[in-house]
């Protein structure tokens, strides 16, 4: 590994500059005017794997975005890493809000960062922390130092929901045979106190319209006398959490899995800092379910949110209007063993309850998933811990994340295989809001740890 690490130290700058080439692509898959670029970022992503050594590289087409896949298969007798990664982005806007343009990468001094971050969307989730495995490979290909066989399969469709990787899966469970899943696509707590992610939040994501007279009407005329959809979304939605901020769906917590006193003990070992935490968002207190605390409430417990709500006027000056119709995005968060299908129809068939007889009510189910949790007696996780412990000189903590990257419960279905989440994004590094950023730290870190992980995770399999 030492030959690894130097070619590691040699190549620095020119890793920065190739991820920069990367970023330079608006590779959102939100839009469909980006599918160009989309193309775009999957055929250099596929060049440069071609150009370090990695064999079979493909582009492989699928109903939507395509999947970049490769191999290098060195003994297969050995074990076999299968790295998954997204190249596609979130959409870059408010881009009013951008200190330097989403998609011409520059290197800023943080006070988080004060070695520099890269400035730029979908410099952390996830194609700088992609793209730190792919340098990792190269490196240890460079001097005949990967210790074990290597797949990759880096999908355009991650921020839209992985529907077409889902299919790719079912349908290529031969060429993705592994022994572990390897993703970088999470965080860790800060780059003083490493930590491996050992969970993943579930999702179930609905969309609401509330509809009430057939047309827009006169406030005037009209006000007291019909329902106002606005009114009664908002009464609706608010009624969705009571007084101690659980939540109101019935069934809603039949199937959640409570944790031990002593692995709630455990998780509160974990460095956090209330103050901190609330001067880094300007908040004077935070607020949540009643009995957990700030972590737990963003990890171990589900919760539900709005994350958009629209209807009526709101140009210019005032309208005196009551609008026909009004909608909300809301997502909830699951933890094992809730079954985000089944959620998304205690939430429909509640919703529906709710409404009162003045209006009419659609629920329009989006994508979702399962949550996912690693055991950390694997010898994949142990792996992992090693390879931080030695990158870092500091034992990583294990936390259980609050984000959802729905396709690891998947490959646990189809292909029997367990992911771990080498994570090397901070919560600071603002992922799907403006000036989104990555730290060179972390970013140099991440690629310097990667190969320990292979060569443990090799020697542990032995
Ligand atoms: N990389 C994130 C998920 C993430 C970030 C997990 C940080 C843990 C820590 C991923 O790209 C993402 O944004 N996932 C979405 C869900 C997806 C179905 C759109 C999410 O969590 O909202
Ligand atoms: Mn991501
Ligand atoms: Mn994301």
């Amino acid at each position: 590994m030492e030959n690894t690490q130097k070619y590691i130290h040699e190549n620095k700058e020119r890793f920065v500059q190739e991820l920069f080439g990367i970023l330079k692509i608006p590779s959102i898959s939100a839009d469909p005017v980006y599918k160009n670029d989309v193309l775009k970022c999957a055929e250099k992503l596929a060049d440069n794997l071609s150009e370090i050594g990695v064999e079979k590289v493909e582009i492989c087409q699928t109903a939507g975005n395509p999947i970049v896949y490769g191999e290098k298969i060195i003994d297969s007798t050995l074990p076999t890493v299968l790295v998954y990664g997204h190249y596609d982005v979130q959409p870059a806007d408010p881009l009013e809000l951008w200190t330097s343009p989403p998609f011409e990468p520059v290197i800023k001094i943080t006070e988080i960062h004060p070695e520099g971050a890269i400035f730029a969307r979908g410099s952390c989730d996830d194609k700088g922390q992609m793209f730190m495995h792919v340098k990792a490979v190269e490196a240890m290909l460079a001097h005949n130092e990967l210790p074990c066989n290597v797949k990759f399969m880096i999908e355009g469709e991650e921020e839209v929901g992985s529907e077409n990787l889902a299919i790719f899966v079912k349908n290529n469970k031969e060429k993705l045979k592994a022994d572990i899943i390897l993703v970088s696509d999470t965080g860790m707590l800060a780059n003083d106190t490493p930590s491996v992610t050992t969970g993943l939040r579930g999702l179930s994501y609905v969309e609401v319209e509330v509809t009430g007279p057939n047309r827009d009407l006169h406030s005037g005329l009209y006000g007291g006398c019909v329902a106002n959809p606005i009114n009664v979304l908002a009464q609706m939605i608010a009624s969705l959490h009571d007084e101690n901020g659980k939540i109101t769906i019935p069934g809603f917590y039949d199937k959640v899995v409570e944790l031990s006193e002593e692995e709630r003990a455990e998780m509160a070992k974990a460095p956090f800092s209330h103050e901190e935490y609330c001067n880094a968002l300007d908040l004077n207190d935070v607020m949540g379910e009643a009995g957990y605390s700030t972590p737990e409430r963003g990890s171990i417990r589900p919760t539900l949110d709005v994350n958009g709500i629209w209807g009526g006027y709101t140009g210019e000056g005032a309208k005196t209007v009551i609008a026909s119709k009004a909608f909300a995005k809301i997502s909830m968060r699951l933890v094992p063993d809730q079954d985000p299908e089944e959620i998304t129809q205690l939430f429909k068939t509640h919703f529906e309850a709710i409404a009162p007889n003045s209006v009419k009510v659609v629920v329009k189910p989006h994508h979702g998933g399962e949550a996912a949790v690693t055991p950390i007696d694997s010898i994949g996780y142990k792996a992992a811990s090693l390879a931080y412990e030695k990158a870092f000189g500091k034992k990583p903590i294990p936390v259980r994340s609050g984000g959802s990257i729905p396709i690891v419960a998947m490959f646990e279905k189809e292909l029997g295989l367990k992911t771990i989440l080498m994570g090397f994004g901070l919560n600071s590094d603002a992922i799907h809001s403006p000036n989104e950023h990555y730290g060179l730290f972390n970013y140099y870190k991440g690629i310097e740890t990667i190969p320990y992980f292979y060569h443990y995770f090799t020697e542990l399999n032995a």
